[in-house]
This record gives structure tokens, C-alpha cells and sequence, in this order.
């Protein structure tokens, strides 16, 4: 008997496999193309991308982490990278663009090693030595911020701001993010910690970007509920409520018979006078605002307004929650429970137009422990990428407060690494030091990008930096605003520590678990259609025999 041999088929057909060296190429190549995308935006000189999604709508922007939030790609290896500008956000809110670049970088080089014939596993580990070693590095950089030096952490605000499209009001924005900051920086055990989320961001398009304030309370994107109340209190008196302001409606179909005029006025008065009720409770906890988590009869809103009361009504979870922190008052529940005790304190209540939309003001909390920040400028575009800009400044001064250690920014630290990493391979040897020595080159893609984007000559900044770190001046970067080297830390141009620690983790380990990957197996999933202008990045070759589907490993 003939016995036919046939392959054994382990996966359902349609399933795409690349194995190996190719896998590996592949990977890296998709991870390239993602770093080479956001490059041109790095440092105060770097460009802005527009990006269009399918609906047609563009938003324009300078912020790594947004462009490639925006972007729509398929590649898994891409997704991983975008995942490392998440966690960098996550951690640190600034560095993303370097991060990316760097994972990038640390694939490109490795790839090299591979065609060279050095196997993942020696690349991995000599990227994990190269990786502690720049740690080291940084940590003996780094100088103290001492206590309550607001002059520094404007700087490392400003540093932040600087390449944002919002750089032209850095000074504006960096006194107002550090005045925030400060106002809820808390002392626990030695340590200070910041809470963001005791920061409040109103936007609000329209009137000019000066407009843009630190309140020292809360800010409710509500109007009074009633036209007749007061618009303006002092001396407030907050009760927080999160209870329907209303007699409850059974849910049971209920008829009522009424025969004569009489009974009705009866009906209704019984309902009115359970609303009363509700009134004079407030009334009598001393409550001249009221500020309710759920709905207001119209009936308590008239009465309400009689008894000179201010109320918002259907306020957000979050505000309430920032309101007791704010002024002190506690949620109360049951409004059978309000009393004089639960109530908060503030300055004044004011219902204030901005914009084409009533808000209502509630500042001047004694010792606030949330305050406001109002963003304002010309159009929807400018407002979005400020807030953008306020999101990193804030992250970057709670960063240095908690950690109150920064360190040189344009690309000085890069240098320094990069150097002693090159000192440190040739003490460790063998085939790990050539990880040690691709690594110290990849992570020069920092200043050789800010003086590409800044339109100088890398090459000749390069080796001027190089000089100035040999004579032991570590603080030497690219000063780009004068398109030469400076001295970083007399330029003021200053990041917290934790951003380029994180920036050296996230991409080491992303790089790292890239490396390790050699197989890709993608099942065959339906087609996806894709919008012609959507915003994709062109990965020439990359995604060659890879299937549409890829995006859905
Ligand atoms: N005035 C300046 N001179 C030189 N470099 C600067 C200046 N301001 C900011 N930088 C540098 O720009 C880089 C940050 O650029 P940015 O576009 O914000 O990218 P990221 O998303 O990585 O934060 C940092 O390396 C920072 O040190
Ligand atoms: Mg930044």
C-alpha cells in the first residue's frame, strides 16, 4: 500500500505565520516607522502633525503622546509601541516622543547586532546592564530642588510647555499650573504628594488665552437654577446634596379619584407642602448655596429662590467631590440629615458668563484642597492644545515636587549616558558590550533630533557636546533657541528626574520584548475597510505579506 505523505496542518486556513529573523525584521521595521512618525515633533523646534480621522475632523497637534493616540495603525509591533507612549504618559505625562524614539532607536541598532549574528538573548541582557548603568548615571546627574523653589519649577514647567504648540504663553501657563500644584501639594509622613486629580480643568473657548487662571475653589459648568435667586453670594454657606430635590413619583400606576374642587386643592397641597418641607430643611441648616448631585422640582427651585438661596442642580460626581475638598462640606445623602455641621465654606458664589455659557464661581475656600484651572482661548484648536500643554506642565511639576530632584534637559543627560555607557562596555566585554555600545548609541537620538528639528548641523553639535562632556561640563545641551551648546541648568532648561528614568524603562523593556518575540501568527480575521482618510503611517515594506487583519492579534 502507497502511503501519501501530507503535511499536518496545526492551524485553520488563512492563518498568516512569520517566523524567525523575519518576524524579527518585521517587528523591528514596524517599530521604525512609528519612531521616525512623531521624530520631527521633538523639543521647542520640533513641527506640528494634523491628523484627520475618518469623519474629516483634524486636530493639530506637537504632543506625542496625542499624535499617536490619533493614529490609526494595524501593525502589532507598532501597538506595542504605542502602548510604551501610554505607560510614559501614565507615569510621567511628558516624554513620550522620546520614549518612542528611543524604543525605536534600540530596535534599529539591534538589528544590526542580529544581522551580525549576535542572538536576541545576548542583545536583551546587555540592554538590561545598559539600562541599570543609565539609571546610575542619571541619579548622580541629578540636583536637588530645594523646598519650595517656585522659580525651578516654573522652569521645568516652561521646559515642558516649550514644545507644545502652547509654548508662545509658556510663562502665563507655567505660573498658573505651579500655583495649582502648590495650593494642593500635601505633606504626609516627609513626603509631599500630589494629587491631579484635586485639579480641576474647565475649558472654555472664546476671549483670549491671558484669561487662563488658577480659582482657588471649583468651578461647575452650571447656571442657578432659577433666574430669581441671587447671583452673587458671600459669604457662603454650601450644602452638598446627593438626593432628588422632589417628592418621589410611585412607580405603581396609581389613580386618584377626585370629585370636587376641594380635594384637588388638597392633592396638591399635601405635594406641595412635602416639597416645602424640603425647602425649609435647607433653609434651616444656615444653607445660603445648595449644590445637588441629582434633579430640583420646579416648585423647590421657586422656593428656594424666595428664601435667597443659590442652587445648581444635576452637579457632575467629580465636582461634588471637588467641592468638599474645596470647602470642607460633606455629601450628605439624606437631606433629613443636613446640618449646620455638613456645611462648607467659601469666599463668594458667582454666576459668571463665559463664553456664551453661564458658570457658576465658587472661590475663596480657606485653604482649598482643589482648586480650578480655567483654560481660555480663541478657538476650539488653541484651547485643546493648551490643556494639552497644562496636562504635561502639571505632570512635570508634581514630578519634581514629589521626587525634588531634576535633571539638565536638551538631550545634556543623553550625552552623559551615552558616554559612560560606552566607558561601561568595555569593562564588561564579550558580546553583551556590543548591546552596551548600540545602546549608548541609540540613546543619542535625543540631541541629534532637537538640533535636526532646530535645522542645525547634528554632526558638528554632536561633537561639540562630546567635547564639552569630556571636560566634565555635564550639563552641556542643545541649546536650540540659539542654535548652539549651552549650559542647560544656567539656560533653565530643566526635567524632572523621573521623566528620563522612565523614558530609559519604558523603551528598554518595550525594545527588549520585542526582541524576544520570533513568531507571529495571525488568524485570519474578517476585513476591515479602511477610511481612505484616516490617519495611518505609511510603513513602506513593513507590513509586506502581512496580512489586514494583523491588528487583531
Ligand atoms: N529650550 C530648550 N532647549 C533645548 N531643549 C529643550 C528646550 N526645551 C525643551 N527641550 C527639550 O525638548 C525635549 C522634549 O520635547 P517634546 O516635544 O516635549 O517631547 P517629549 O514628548 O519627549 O516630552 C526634551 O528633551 C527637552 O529637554
Ligand atoms: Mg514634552
Amino acid at each position: 500500500m502507497k502511503t501519501e505523505k501530507r503535511p499536518i496542518l496545526i492551524f485553520k486556513e488563512g492563518v498568516k505565520r512569520k517566523k524567525g529573523k523575519e518576524a524579527k525584521k518585521n517587528n523591528i521595521m514596524a517599530a521604525c516607522a512609528i519612531s521616525d512618525a512623531v521624530k520631527s515633533t521633538l523639543g521647542p523646534k520640533g513641527m506640528d502633525k494634523m491628523m484627520v480621522d475618518s469623519m474629516g475632523d483634524a486636530v493639530v497637534t506637537n504632543d506625542g503622546a496625542e499624535i499617536l493616540k490619533e493614529m490609526d495603525v494595524e501593525h502589532p509591533a507598532a501597538k506595542m509601541i504605542i502602548e510604551v507612549a501610554k505607560s510614559q504618559d501614565e507615569e510621567c505625562g511628558d516624554g513620550t516622543t522620546t520614549a518612542v524614539m528611543l524604543t525605536g532607536e534600540l530596535l534599529k541598532y539591534a538589528g544590526e547586532l542580529l544581522d551580525q549574528g549576535i542572538h536576541p538573548t545576548v542583545i536583551c541582557s546587555g540592554f538590561k546592564l545598559a539600562e541599570e548603568k543609565a539609571i546610575e548615571v542619571l541619579n548622580k546627574i541629578a540636583l536637588p530642588i530645594k523646598e519650595e523653589d517656585i522659580k525651578i519649577l516654573k522652569n521645568i514647567a516652561m521646559t515642558s510647555i516649550a514644545s507644545k504648540g502652547a509654548s508662545g504663553s509658556k510663562e502665563l501657563l507655567a505660573d498658573v499650573v505651579v500655583d495649582a500644584v502648590t495650593s494642593i501639594a500635601e505633606k504626609t509622613g516627609g513626603k509631599t504628594v500630589v494629587d491631579l486629580d484635586n485639579i480641576q480643568i474647565q475649558k472654555k473657548q472664546g476671549g483670549s488665552i491671558g484669561e487662563t487662571n488658577v480659582i482657588k475653589g471649583v468651578i461647575i459648568d452650571k447656571e442657578r437654577v432659577h433666574e430669581s435667586m441671587p447671583q452673587h453670594i458671600k459669604k457662603v454657606k454650601i450644602a452638598l446634596v446627593n438626593a432628588p430635590l422632589e417628592v418621589k413619583k410611585t412607580k405603581a400606576d396609581t389613580r386618584i379619584q377626585i370629585r370636587d374642587p376641594t380635594q384637588l386643592q388638597a392633592f396638591l397641597g399635601k405635594e406641595g407642602g412635602m416639597l416645602k418641607k424640603i425647602v425649609d430643611k435647607v433653609k434651616k441648616s444656615g444653607a445660603n448655596v445648595l449644590t445637588c448631585q441629582k434633579g430640583i422640582d420646579n416648585l423647590v427651585e421657586r422656593l428656594l429662590a424666595k428664601e435667597g438661596i443659590y442652587a445648581v442642580g444635576r452637579v457632575k460626581k467629580d465636582d461634588m467631590e471637588k467641592l468638599t475638598k474645596a470647602t470642607g462640606a460633606e455629601i450628605i445623602a439624606i437631606l433629613d440629615d443636613l446640618t449646620a455641621i455638613d456645611l462648607g465654606h467659601a469666599g463668594s458664589v458667582e454666576e459668571k458668563k463665559i463664553g456664551d455659557d453661564k458658570m457658576t464661581f465658587i472661590t475663596g475656600c480657606e485653604n482649598p484642597k482643589a482648586v480650578s484651572l480655567l483654560i481660555r482661548g480663541g478657538t476650539e484648536h488653541v484651547v485643546d492644545e493648551l490643556e494639552r500643554g497644562v496636562h504635561d506642565a502639571l505632570s512635570v511639576v508634581k514630578g519634581a515636587l514629589e521626587d525634588g530632584k531634576m535633571t539638565p534637559g536638551g538631550g545634556a543627560v543623553a550625552i552623559a549616558v551615552s558616554m559612560a555607557l560606552r566607558d561601561y562596555a568595555s569593562s564588561v566585554g564579550g558580546r553583551e558590550q556590543m548591546a552596551i555600545e548600540a545602546f549608548a548609541n541609540a540613546i543619542e537620538v535625543v540631541p541629534k533630533t532637537l538640533s535636526e528639528n532646530a535645522g542645525l548641523d547634528p554632526v558638528d553639535i554632536m561633537l561639540e557636546l562630546r567635547n564639552q562632556h569630556k571636560k566634565r561640563k555635564r550639563y552641556t545641551g542643545v541649546d536650540v533657541l540659539n542654535g548652539k551648546v549651552g549650559d542647560m541648568i544656567k539656560n533653565n532648561v530643566v526635567e524632572p528626574l523621573r521623566v528620563s528614568v522612565q523614558e530609559i524603562q519604558a523603551a528598554s523593556e518595550a525594545a527588549t520584548m520585542i526582541l524576544r518575540i520570533d513568531d507571529v501568527i495571525a488568524s485570519k480575521t474578517q476585513e476591515r475597510t479602511h477610511p481612505a482618510s484616516g490617519p495611518s503611517v505609511g510603513m513602506p515594506g513593513s507590513l509586506d505579506g502581512m496580512p489586514p487583519c494583523m491588528g487583531n492579534m
